[in-house]
């Protein structure tokens, strides 16, 4: 655990205009200022430029919630990697199970945006997580680990060093409904492993694996004291600075 350093990342999903963002950007910078850790805010696309001047000569970084796999042409309505790297952008979250639900978003085109956001030189943050119905069927880890192995197919290890994984129990997002921390543990830690019979131990001791669903001010330091708990992805406790700020604190 201790190779890794922990990255603490705001998924604002669709909220917050211009004025708001800023607003509690102000408000958590100088909040999260000595942070142990990385801490790193993703903001819906019309933000982002508002978050990088928010967050010019911080620690804070900037991130977006996705990316297409094509470079540029016929793809209305869509954003490619090198559009986001251009504006100084840093990270991007992939394959969230929102984008899979919605947006009809399937391990291979996490895959195919993964490749891309690397070649634009972004950190993706690849999201992976079991339904409800999955985990009743006692299929978690083989979820997980299948979900992994596509995300990653064609990276190399190069490529792996600027990926995090984010473990997201679907059932746990937005719901109030946190995993335990021995189920949250569990998991990273088959991802873990799933990464270390790719690339190898080493590669793998050096992967930061995100929990998400659920984590708040409240139950993050009992989730990232898990050994296979490199930090949290975080949604309705992002968009207040100071809950935010509590779970970088816990982190730290
Ligand atoms: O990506 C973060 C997320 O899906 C978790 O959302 O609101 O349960 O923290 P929330």
């Amino acid at each position: 655990k201790n190779l890794r350093t922990p990255v603490i990342a705001g998924n604002w999903k669709m909220n917050k205009n211009r004025a708001e963002a800023k607003a509690l950007l102000e408000e958590l910078c100088p909040l999260v200022k000595d942070a142990g850790c990385g801490v790193v805010v993703c903001v819906p696309f019309t933000d982002l430029e508002t978050a990088l001047a928010a967050t010019a000569g911080t620690n804070v970084k900037v991130g977006a919630q996705n990316c297409h796999f094509e470079t540029s042409g016929a793809f209305t309505g869509e954003i490619a990697a090198d559009m986001l790297a251009e504006m100084g952008v840093e990270y991007v979250v992939l394959g969230h199970s929102e984008r899979r639900q919605y947006f009809a978003e399937t391990d291979e085109t996490v895959n195919l945006r993964t490749k891309a956001a690397l070649a634009a030189g972004l950190k993706p943050i690849v999201c992976v997580g079991e339904l409800l119905a999955q985990r009743e069927q006692g299929i978690t880890a083989e979820v997980v680990s299948l979900q992994t192995k596509v995300a990653l197919q064609g990276i190399d290890a190069e490529g792996l060093r600027s990926i995090i994984i984010a473990y997201e129990p679907v059932w746990a997002i937005g719901t109030g409904k946190t995993a335990t921390a021995e189920q949250a543990g569990e998991v990273c830690a088959v991802i873990r492993a799933t990464v270390a019979g790719l690339y190898g131990e080493e590669a793998a001791s050096h992967l930061v694996v995100q929990y998400g669903g659920s984590m708040n001010a409240g139950n993050a330091a009992e989730l990232l004291a898990q050994p296979d708990v490199d930090g949290g992805l975080i949604g309705g406790a992002s968009l207040k600075a100071d809950a935010f700020s509590q779970i970088v604190e816990a982190a730290s």
